[in-house]
């Protein structure tokens, strides 16, 4: 990956400055139909108005925002400065994250802890032109804390009224825990129901199958919230298949494991199942050994619903943009691809048909809109 091309400041902040880079300036070749020059496709991945879906909001919490809660609560953290934290973030696989990630979460307390987690991320987003996001949250790792419930899903909702992007909330059941744990954090969740848009599943995958959640996600598909699961991230193929068939999800996050099985990949594409793949993620955590050997494009080929996600982006080096640059640097995908990731980030979202349509239009007019 060219640390050159996620270097934010090697691109002009003003569009009209962008748009008069010539060839001449462009230091590699560009691919595909894409005959702009390279920063020219930075700034429109940059630019162009987009949608986030996978994003745990837990895993944006900053090394320094864990340190000045850590201080605010007078939790007691393993490490002794922001440096020697950030340094531990070396993984090997999924659990070596988990196992860190949950520790970072140990510093959030109370119901303001929550909102200024979720205030940062929202500003951040919003930088990176996402206009709306779906909020994965992780209740059963606070509430096994002490945490009450309702300062969680208070303080992550007010943060989501007071915008500056449109946000919705989605409980993630941890699949290391029982299923019996899940049914009685949905139980307890049942007066802020207005609150959630929907529930998924998350944490150690492997040995977790989606079967083992089969009730719980019943009981929220009659209670009207929708549905999604992590399953193909480490997890085989099978895992993505009984999501489907057996817990009813609507999308799929991550699922890069899909193309394991041409069957499958069929399925996906007929029935527009959307992925929510997270590129920086799955290097960081070794589903692919670099992004050159990313499978986004053969994804994308399958007339799959792919979109670009960050997961946890304060521990796999980036947000939604830098995701965008990262996949962009590494693939021959052009600037067809920015248009259709775009579009299927809105098309793959939890609103309403006539809101999807004003989000589909502008990314339309955006890219109509390109002096190219
Ligand atoms: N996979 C599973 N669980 C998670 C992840 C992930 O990428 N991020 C936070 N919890
Ligand atoms: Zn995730």
């Amino acid at each position: 990956m060219s640390h050159k091309f996620l270097d934010e400041t090697t691109v002009p902040a003003n569009p009209a400055a962008a748009l008069r880079y010539t060839s001449s300036m462009s230091h590699r070749p560009t691919h595909l139909e894409n005959t702009m020059p390279h920063p020219q496709l930075q700034m429109i991945l940059q630019q162009m108005p987009k949608a986030e879906l996978h994003i745990h909001i837990e895993g944006s919490l900053e090394p320094e925002l864990i340190f000045e809660l850590a201080q605010r609560n007078g939790v007691a953290l393993a490490y002794d400065s922001v440096e020697t934290l950030r340094q531990a973030y070396a993984f090997d696989n999924l659990q070596s994250f988990l196992d860190i990630y949950y520790a970072g979460a140990s510093v959030l307390l109370h119901e303001q802890d929550f909102y200024d987690m979720t205030a940062a991320y929202l500003r951040r987003a919003a930088q990176d032109n996402v206009c709306h996001a779906e909020i994965f949250f992780d209740p059963q790792t606070h509430t096994a804390r002490g945490v009450p419930l309702r300062a969680v899903v208070d303080g992550i909702y007010r943060a989501c009224q007071e915008g500056p992007i449109s946000a919705s909330l989605i409980m993630c059941f941890l699949r290391h825990l029982s299923e019996d744990d899940a049914l009685a954090t949905l139980e307890d969740a049942l007066p802020l129901r207005d609150k959630i848009i929907g529930v998924g599943l998350d944490s150690s995958e492997l040995g977790h199958p989606p079967e083992k959640f089969a009730r719980v996600f019943e009981r929220c598909r009659q209670l009207g919230l929708r549905l999604v699961a992590h399953a193909g991230e480490e997890g085989p193929p099978a895992y993505i298949e009984s999501a489907l068939d057996l817990l009813n999800v609507e999308r799929i996050d991550h699922g890069v494991r899909c193309l394991e099985d041409p069957l499958l990949v069929q399925r996906l594409a007929r029935e527009q199942i959307a992925l929510t793949v997270c590129p920086l993620s799955n290097i960081k955590l070794r589903v692919f050994d670099t992004m050159a050997q990313h499978n986004m494009l053969e994804l994308l080929d399958a007339g799959l619903v792919v979109t670009v996600n960050s997961d946890d982006p304060a521990y796999f080096g980036g947000y939604m943009n830098a995701n965008l640059l990262a996949v962009f640097d590494a693939l021959p995908l052009g600037l067809s691809h920015a248009q259709r990731l775009a579009r299927n980030s809105f098309t793959a979202a939890f609103l309403d048909p006539e809101t999807k349509r004003g989000y589909l239009a502008q990314v339309d007019a955006y890219f109509a809109g390109l002096a190219l």
